[in-house]
């Protein structure tokens, strides 16, 4: 069954979120200890235009506050804590997260920045991005093997920006419909891979392989379960995202 010639990169979704708070240092560090061959983080802008690692529209659900992200100053969410009452955590910023993922000097790691609302302040997310990624040096890698970093967005309109104003990034073209992803749309936006959740890719396992034809990776989220990392080990997936990379790992080398 397996045309895979070798396993699976780890991603680990939002740092090592399985065991420690999403989005936080504790998370991020415990990931790279525990292996991961790139982070997963999810992008939001402040009032004050700093780009920030949360999830949510509004901070409710990860930190001791309220309200939504794009209404506060930097200065505001990093009075909250995102973190445990034990180990409290500001919020962490996207340049935090870069500086701490290219210290890290024994591997190359790889940061893979979802973007998130792409209409309402999307450009600007964008050219925000693009503008951070350049001050470290990684928004124009020599290939995508070297590429440090890679955005990733359910908006195809967001890859398609990203692919005219920095065509050396790599992409991913997040969906849960296997038509929109093996059909035109990674094409016509120039997303150089496709991101399918593991149930879009139980149901329809023939995507890796169309994707690879078409000479685009693939990028499975969110991989927990020992059963579904075999699954897309066994079907030549590049990438996967877990929120548990040591765990995954291990599935991985046993495998
Ligand atoms: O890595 C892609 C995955 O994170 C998409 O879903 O909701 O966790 O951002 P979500
Ligand atoms: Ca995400």
């Amino acid at each position: 069954m397996s045309r895979a010639s070798r396993a699976p990169f780890v991603v680990a979704h939002r740092g090592a979120s399985g065991t420690r708070p999403e989005h936080t240092l504790a998370a991020y560090d415990l990931a790279l200890q525990e292996g991961a061959d790139g982070v997963e983080c999810d992008i939001r802008l402040t009032r004050d235009g700093h780009l920030v690692c949360v999830h949510d529209r509004t901070v409710e659900r990860t930190s001791n506050g309220t309200g939504a992200v794009s209404e506060m100053t930097l200065e505001e969410l990093k009075a909250l804590n995102f973190g445990t009452e034990s180990e409290p955590e500001g919020v962490l910023t996207l340049s935090e997260l870069i500086e701490l993922v290219l210290d890290w000097k024994s591997r190359p790691t790889k940061l893979f920045i979802e973007t998130k609302h792409p209409v309402r302040y999307g450009a600007l997310v964008e050219t925000t991005l693009l503008t951070e990624l350049n001050r470290y040096g990684i928004g124009a890698p020599a290939s995508a093997d070297h590429a440090r970093a890679v955005v990733i967005s359910f908006a195809a309109t967001a890859v398609w920006r990203i692919r005219r104003a920095a065509p050396l990034l790599p992409t991913v073209l997040l969906g849960e419909s296997s038509l929109y992803l093996s059909g035109g749309a990674a094409h016509t936006v120039g997303a150089t891979a496709i991101g399918p959740s593991v149930r879009t890719l139980r149901e329809h396992p023939d995507l890796v392989d169309k994707a690879a034809a078409a000479g685009r990776a693939t990028y499975v989220w969110t991989c927990d379960d020992p059963e579904d990392v075999q699954l897309c080990a066994d079907l030549g997936v590049d990438w996967v995202a877990t929120n548990h990379p040591a765990r995954t790992k291990a599935v991985l080398t046993t495998a």
